[in-house]
């Protein structure tokens, strides 16, 4: 038993048990003997060295760091300059350093557990967007190199690809939001959090959930609506791919209303966020698809 423990159970004043008296003596000044054994002693450490604790602990980060180096010395050794498949590579490359730097900004400046200020309302959607650039150098990566190589075509689609495209990133980054939302505040009904958001006393970051579902129906009906007029009848890997973009815009919206419904458990969430990932690829795989052709090897040797 140390001092410290030896002076709260001490019994050296009688006191009636019922008495509102306190215990003079728990208020005694602490000797120096006794603050020195609450000094606790932890090794020093720095930023870099705690990035580098938390990297050898996280096996996927250091798997998909090693593969992501891997494509961006192959693209560049093995692609001609100027070829799409050099920039796509590239992309991938600076997503997955955009990450990692956003990641090390959110631990440093502590934007994590009930973390509520502004900082974090705008790290956690552009931790999410980010992810969606690395996704689509990614794809852009394996879907370019199916092909020997591919040329940009001019496409009358290029503006509704961007602006839909845009438009799921909205989707993506309110949703963060409302994740972010759901943590710091979540509801106890439904009623009660539909209350909170229209209510308007909760604070803004509850009142920005509304623009979610809203953003999400309005968009993906759009996009669902735009393949089926011009790219359904497609053929091959962009006719799979108009498919899995109607498809996961249907389950997905259904997907949203069960999670509002039972007030986003972790399993429902995981499954919407996945879904918007394969939103995501299939829709940069249709783009890829409509507005670059191969180009055959003959014309790659000229
Ligand atoms: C095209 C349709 C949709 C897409 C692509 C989409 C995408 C997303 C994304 C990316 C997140 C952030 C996940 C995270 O950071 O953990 C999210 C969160 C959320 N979404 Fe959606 N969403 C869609 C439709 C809907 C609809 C229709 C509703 C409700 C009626 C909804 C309700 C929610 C809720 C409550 C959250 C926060 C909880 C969570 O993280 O799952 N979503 N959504």
């Amino acid at each position: 038993m140390n001092n410290m423990d030896e002076k709260m159970n001490k019994p050296s004043l009688r006191l009636n048990p019922l008495s509102m008296h306190v215990n003079p003596e728990l208020f005694e000044k602490a000797t120096e003997e006794e603050k020195a054994e609450l000094v606790v002693i932890r090794q020093g450490t720095s930023l870099w060295k705690d990035a580098m604790r938390r990297f050898r602990k996280n096996k996927f980060a250091m798997v998909a760091l090693v593969l992501i180096g891997w494509l961006l010395v192959r693209g560049f050794r093995t692609e001609p300059k100027g070829a799409p498949i050099r920039k796509s590579a590239g992309l991938s490359g600076f997503g997955v350093l955009s990450e990692s730097l956003i990641g090390a900004f959110i631990v440093l400046f502590e934007l994590v557990e009930f973390d509520d200020s502004i900082a974090r309302s705008i790290s956690v959607p552009v931790h999410l967007v980010n992810t969606l650039v690395l996704l689509a150098g990614l794809t852009l990566t394996v879907f370019w190199s199916t092909e020997e190589g591919v040329a940009t075509v001019e496409s009358p689609h290029r503006r509704a690809l961007i602006g839909f495209g845009l438009g799921m990133v909205a989707i993506a980054a309110t949703g963060a939001v409302a994740a972010l939302a759901d943590t710091l505040f979540p509801p106890d009904s439904v009623r009660s959090g539909i209350a909170a958001e229209l209510g308007g006393e909760s604070g803004l970051l509850t009142s920005l959930k509304v623009l979610h579902p809203l953003f999400a129906i309005a968009i993906g009906i759009g996009a669902v609506r735009w393949i089926r007029m011009h790219a359904w009848d497609l053929s091959g890997s962009a006719r799979l791919a108009a498919r899995i973009g109607v498809f996961t815009v249907g389950f997905q919206l259904l997907v949203g209303v069960i999670n509002v419904w039972l007030l986003t458990p972790i399993v429902i969430q995981l499954i919407h966020l996945l879904l918007a990932d394969v939103l995501w690829i299939s829709w940069v795989w249709l783009a890829a698809a409509l507005t670059t052709a191969p180009v055959r090897s003959s014309a790659l040797a000229e």
